[in-house]
């Protein structure tokens, strides 16, 4: 099937990377129903593609059976940051697991192709370093993290039982850290945070001494490789990290936003929240090997992006 007879879905469509994805789809010619609660997700995130004749937009709860046909599923609806996924935690868990049961069952119906949006937090706090696929991590399942962390992991067994079992054309990617515009503004995520404070000229909050360590994915570079994992070979399921295994501490991520942003806002440091991982870096190696995929974003160029976004908004 060409592109352009396709039909796709794309689940959390109204959200931070559904967004960028739909836009990366109609791009490519596609059919895109977009399907969103919009907790966490907002119509301004997709206001340039509601006139679009190739796009549609459905409220909808993925907790809730859906009917409809299609031939590609992208999964993303689920709160992101924790600010979001311990509003309600229960919610959470059901979004991730009812929200995968519910849309593998489409996939099943109308024989789609699914992709499933997981997360580097399925390796919990780490022993290993960088985190390989292989690895299985370490989730405490009864910590304020745990409804998103064992919702996303209890998802992933979700979709690999399905392909056993049902013979699903599956694929699962599993996101590190990204960021770019449309993040939300409140969402408390480390650099939205960040920027947003340096740029209110209040105080930029660093958890713990600031010398745990991240890795940032610019949204570009991200859909690229979830674009890539879609249109991989039948049989490659994965699960494959998508992220930008460039690391620093949140020291430094301070340092360059205050540069970023030209502001004259302090640094100032706060205790660790619980089960807060010390370290997350991807190992990237299958991505290239399997998808020719690796970041090329620079964070300084990745930032200026996201700075002007966000002064846009806070502007408004
Ligand atoms: N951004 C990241 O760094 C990151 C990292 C790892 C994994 N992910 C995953 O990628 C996906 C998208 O994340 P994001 O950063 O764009 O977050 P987001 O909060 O901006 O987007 C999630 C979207 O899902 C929608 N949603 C939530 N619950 C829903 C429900 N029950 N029914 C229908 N829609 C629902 C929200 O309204 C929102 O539009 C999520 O599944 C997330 O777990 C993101």
């Amino acid at each position: 099937m060409s592109q352009r007879d396709r039909k796709t879905l794309v689940t959390g469509g109204a959200g931070f990377l559904g967004s960028h994805l739909c836009d990366r789809l109609i791009e490519r010619g596609e059919d895109v129903l977009c399907v969103d609660n919009f907790f966490t997700g907002t119509k301004r995130n997709i206001t340039r593609l509601l006139g679009n004749p190739r796009f549609e937009l459905m409220r909808h709860d993925v907790t809730f059976p859906l009917y409809v046909e299609v031939d590609r599923i992208h999964n993303l609806a689920c709160p992101a940051s924790p600010v979001h996924y311990q509003h309600d935690p229960v919610q959470t868990t059901k979004t991730s697991v009812h929200g995968a049961i519910n849309m593998l069952g489409l996939a099943k119906r109308v024989k789609a192709r699914i992709l499933q949006a997981s997360t580097s937090e399925v390796y919990g706090d780490p022993e290993v370093h960088p985190q390989p696929e292989s690895y299985w991590g370490r989730v405490n399942c009864i910590g304020p993290r745990s409804c998103y962390d064992e919702g996303k992991r209890c998802a992933e067994t979700l979709f690999f039982d399905y392909q056993r079992q049902h013979g699903l054309d599956i694929k699962v990617v599993r996101i590190f850290n990204t960021y770019g515009p449309r993040m939300h503004p409140n969402d408390g995520r480390v650099v939205s945070n960040f920027i947003v404070q340096a740029l209110r000229g209040e105080d930029v909050t660093l958890f713990g001494d600031g010398s745990q360590t991240r890795s940032f994915c610019y949204v570009d570079d991200l859909i690229e490789g979830m674009l890539r994992m879609m249109d991989s070979p039948n049989g490659f399921a994965g699960p494959v990290n998508l992220g930008n295994p460039g690391e620093l501490t949140m020291q430094e991520l301070a340092e360059k936003v205050l540069r970023a942003t030209d502001s004259k806002s302090r640094l100032v440091k706060k205790p660790l929240p619980q089960d807060d991982p010390r370290q997350r870096k991807p190992d990237i190696a299958l991505a290239t090997e399997k998808l020719e995929w690796q970041p090329k974003v620079s964070l300084d160029d990745g930032l200026q992006e996201t700075v002007a976004y966000f002064r846009r908004l806070l502007s408004e």
